[in-house]
């Protein structure tokens, strides 16, 4: 595992995009995993800014998106394809149907899960997978437990991280309890990935995550030290309990 530690916010999301916007540039046929959340944000922008400034061209790259929320259609505020669309797709010129979010909302979602792994493989498989990592150590919706699933699958979101998300939402109540997420199996697929967390409430988890010996399912995040090319790019305050 490659650590990065960056001065803030802004230098984190800086330094990941630049890795993003050379990789498209070497290879405009691009297979991307993308995440949601408050993390990436950064990163979408400076993709979005390379698109206006330099040309960067989405046109041939294609995208997977880690998770979705089941129970919210995908024209909700809250949910990922609504974010995905505001926060990058919008404003860069992929097509959208290059673009792929797990459906919350397939009639048989247990089929849907096994359909969305075959059609990342069909794809070539993911080049480059963006992470956040939650307070508890999930990657996508992999939650700490006895068990972590290999292949995308469907996941009762943990107390933690309904509070955790209840800010994008109303109140807790609002936010859907369960999800569609891709497994550790398939995150781990991956030809190279980069974690970012940035923020002193990410400090703990990557605290853990960096000085752990070993593999734990209670520490889902701890499963990429099993893949050879990861890079985890964090800002001072994530990186305060290393210091
Ligand atoms: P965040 O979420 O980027 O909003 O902190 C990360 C995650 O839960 O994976």
């Amino acid at each position: 595992m490659k650590i990065i530690v960056e001065k803030d916010y802004e230098s984190m999301s800086k330094k990941a995009g630049k890795i993003l916007i050379d990789t498209i540039k070497a290879n405009p046929k691009i297979v991307l995993g993308l995440a949601t959340g408050s993390t990436p944000i950064g990163l979408y922008k400076e993709l979005i800014r390379s698109h206006r400034e330099d040309d960067l061209d989405f046109s041939n790259v294609t995208t997977f998106n880690l998770d979705e929320y089941i129970g919210i259609s995908k024209d909700h505020p809250n949910s990922y394809g609504y974010f995905m669309y505001e926060e990058l797709f919008k404003h860069i010129n992929i097509p959208m149907n290059n673009t792929h979010i797990p459906h919350g909302e397939a009639e048989d979602l247990e089929e849907y899960c096994k359909y969305y792994d075959d059609l990342i493989q069909s794809h070539g498989g993911i080049d480059i997978q963006v992470l956040g990592i939650g307070e508890n150590g999930h990657i996508a919706f992999n939650e700490p437990s006895e068990y972590l699933s290999i292949g995308t699958s469907i996941v009762e979101l943990t107390d933690n991280t309904i509070k955790a998300n209840s800010r994008f939402f109303g109140s807790e109540g609002e936010v859907p309890k369960s999800a569609i997420s891709m497994g550790i199996g398939g995150i781990l697929k991956a030809r190279k990935i980069i974690l970012l967390a940035s923020g002193e409430t990410k400090a703990p988890i990557i605290g853990k995550l960096l000085r752990t010996k070993g593999i734990s399912t209670m520490i889902p995040a701890s499963f990429l030290l099993l893949h050879p090319n990861v890079t985890v790019i964090v800002d001072e305050a994530a990186y305060k309990e290393m210091r």
